[in-house]
């Protein structure tokens, strides 16, 4: 393929060289997939207002997160296993991103460790937290995203229990990939990702192996997750990890009024409206539909950002306009690193880049942050 030009363009790139127990875990949402296609669907529902003849030179899609300056309101979201989409990639992600100007969030479940993405990245990255039921090791975690200089914490809300992709169970999914017929033919056909993951040392769960204790089954996400995540999170816990981090706090994974007015009260910077893009609760609704409401439950007490679904910078400049002050993507960027490894995520970041300035231009504004309900035409979603 020729130089890609939309998201969609990245995703076919990536199915033909990353193994399909990969893509596959990165193209999935949990059983039926209706609330993975919703959070895509329901960005189309919404209808743009055209405008013409205004000055639209000098144009500036730079904004904040968290009091933090970012180029536009696009952060990289966590993601596990990223550097088996490609070897090294969380630490691939997140140079490009830095180069960006936006942010790279690493998940607890990553391939490359905490320290081994400070140690290419000169400017300070989020870390995602995920609650274990050890909570020494949640300690230790914090301390060591605290050490290597994160700016914000974010707690991962919906995933006490892991919802089903049928996708990883009949791939045999696992990290590194297993030696099985099935895993051994999904390889076969995949010799530039082989050659890549010989090359790296780091092909299991970088923030875990040999920090965490009476690890049984690390190479089967589903099993040690079932094991070690606490299925009895509470709010307290977020007011104990508020507390232990200090920092920046961001709650992941809201979509319903009063948890966002639960997640107000703990004092947190801000939320991300998210249903975990799809992958938990199938049935749930999409993302951008519960956004106008629960901007309008908690707005004006904390910021309110989004992921699920967005695809382009025309679905950014939607979230912006019902509420959100940023968004996170995490399938556009797995797809970029898979399809070309670091240029690949760059691509992603620019592709959004520039489909949000030309929207932006063609609705009459010059500033993302002048952007309001005022460029939306139709909204089916109303607070
Ligand atoms: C392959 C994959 C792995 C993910 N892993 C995590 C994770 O480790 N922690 C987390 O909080 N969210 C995780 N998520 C959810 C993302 O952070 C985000 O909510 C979701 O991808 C947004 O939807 P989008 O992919 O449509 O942009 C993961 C998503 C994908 C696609």
């Amino acid at each position: 393929m020729s130089k890609p030009l939309t998201i969609a363009d990245l995703k076919t790139m990536a199915r033909r060289r990353v193994p399909k127990m990969f893509f596959d875990y990165a193209d999935s949402g949990a059983w039926t997939e209706s609330t993975y296609r919703a959070n895509e669907d329901d960005f189309s529902r919404i209808k743009l207002r055209q405008r013409v003849l205004v000055d639209m030179t000098d144009r500036s899609l730079a904004t904040t997160m968290i009091g933090h300056d970012v180029s536009m309101p696009v952060a990289l979201a966590p993601t596990g296993l990223t550097g088996m989409q490609h070897a090294d990639g969380e630490m691939l992600a997140a140079k490009a991103a830095e180069e960006a100007g936006v942010p790279f969030t690493l998940s607890t479940m990553s391939i490359c460790s905490i320290e081994d993405v400070r140690s290419v990245t000169s400017k300070p990255f989020w870390f995602q937290l995920y609650v274990m039921k050890d909570r020494g090791f949640v300690e230790r975690l914090i301390g060591r995203a605290r050490a290597a200089g994160c700016s914000a914490l974010v707690v991962t809300a919906d995933l006490q229990i892991l919802g089903q992709r049928h996708k990883d169970l009949r791939n045999g999914l696992s990290a590194p990939p297993k030696w099985t017929l099935n895993s051994a033919m999904q390889l076969a056909t995949k010799p530039f990702w082989c050659l890549d993951m010989l090359r790296t040392s780091r092909r299991g769960f970088g923030n875990i192996v040999g920090h965490a204790s009476n690890v049984s089954d690390l190479s089967s996400l589903s099993a040690w997750t079932a094991e070690q995540f606490d299925p009895r999170l509470s709010w307290d816990d977020i007011r104990w990890i508020k507390d232990l981090w200090g920092g920046k706090l961001i709650i992941k994974g809201i979509l319903d009024e009063d948890d966002a007015r639960a997640a107000a009260d703990t004092g947190a910077d801000a939320i991300i409206v998210s249903n975990h893009g799809g992958r938990q609760l199938d049935g749930a609704l999409s993302s951008i539909s519960m956004l106008p409401k629960i901007v309008a439950a908690v707005g004006d007490r904390l910021e309110v950002h989004l992921d699920g679904g967005v695809r382009s910078g025309q679905d950014v400049l939607k979230a912006v306009a019902l509420g959100a002050r940023g968004t996170f993507i995490g399938r556009p960027f797995l797809y970029g690193l898979g399809a070309l490894g670091k240029p690949g995520v760059t691509a992603a970041l620019e592709i959004i880049r520039k489909e949000m300035d030309i929207t932006m231009a063609l609705c009459g504004k010059r500033d993302i942050q002048d952007i309001d309900a005022g460029v939306i035409a139709e909204n089916p979603f109303h607070a």
